[in-house]
């Protein structure tokens, strides 16, 4: 795991940016694991300016992303359709039919879960998963005590993350108390793992991911077993790392970093 630590919420957002552009230069065919949240909103629009300015093309991408609520109607403005729909794939020039959210409203949904992952193996697997964290550690909707071997399935939320998450609708009752998500498993599998936190609200849980012991207590700590996983904090939610020197020293160091510095 690499720990990069920028000095504002908008330099650790640029530098994500362009790590999933140079992927998709890298290879424009990508298939990308999206996340959704507060967190993205920003990195989406630095994207979208991407594309607008520099030509940042996604018309081979294809995406997948890590969740979904059960039983809102796809249009409904509080899914995540929704909002991939909102904050990404309307600014870029993505073909809508490569990108693909589990149905959180399917009539079936362990055929939907199974069909997902079959979805994602035909697509080659994930090039790149983008990840943020909620409070509760979770990545996608794996709420503490997820196996760390988990598939894509339905997951019953926790309260801290319906706490979290409940004010982005206009009646927070109405938000769904369960979701689809990919699982620990699924996302290990992904050949590059990029998480993005921001935020003094995210500095006990990101302290716990990246330097606490693996436990499904704390889904994120699975991360620790990826070979290429690198997360990307803003000083705010990096306060509580014990290993912020030796952090800091790879970024400024070590040729990989070079063009990003
Ligand atoms: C959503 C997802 C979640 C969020 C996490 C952080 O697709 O995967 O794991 O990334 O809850 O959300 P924000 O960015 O709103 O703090």
């Amino acid at each position: 795991m690499e720990v990069i630590i920028m000095p504002t919420e908008e330099k650790a957002t640029l530098l994500a940016s362009k790590l999933i552009a140079a992927q998709i230069r890298r290879k424009p065919a990508s298939t990308l694991g999206l996340a959704t949240g507060r967190t993205m909103e920003n990195l989406y629009a630095v994207l979208a300016e991407m594309h607008r300015n520099e030509g940042l093309d996604f018309s081979l991408c294809r995406s997948f992303n890590l969740d979904e609520y059960i039983g809102l109607p796809e249009e409904d403005p509080n899914t995540y359709r929704s909002y991939m729909n909102k904050h990404l794939f309307s600014k870029v020039n993505i073909d809508i039919r490569n990108t693909h959210l589990p149905h959180g409203n399917a009539p079936d949904l362990d055929l939907e879960c199974e069909q997902y992952e079959k979805r994602m193996k035909e697509c080659g697997g994930i090039d790149l998963q983008l990840l943020g964290i909620g409070r509760s550690g979770h990545i996608g909707f794996n709420e503490p005590l997820s196996s760390l071997a988990s598939r894509t399935r339905a997951k019953a939320l926790t309260p801290v993350t319906i706490e979290q998450n409940a004010p982005l609708f206009p009646r927070p009752e109405d938000m769904p108390k369960r979701a689809l998500t990919m699982g620990v498993g699924t996302i290990l599998e992904a050949r590059r793992i990029l998480m993005l936190a921001t935020g003094a609200e995210k500095a006990d849980i990101i302290a716990k991911a990246v330097e606490g012991p693996i436990t499904s207590m704390v889904s994120a700590t699975a991360l620790q077993l990826h070979p290429k996983c690198t997360v990307i904090v803003d000083d705010a939610a990096a306060e509580k790392l014990q290993g912020k020197d030796y952090y800091h020293w790879i970024f400024q160091n070590e040729p990989e970093w070079a063009d990003y510095r």
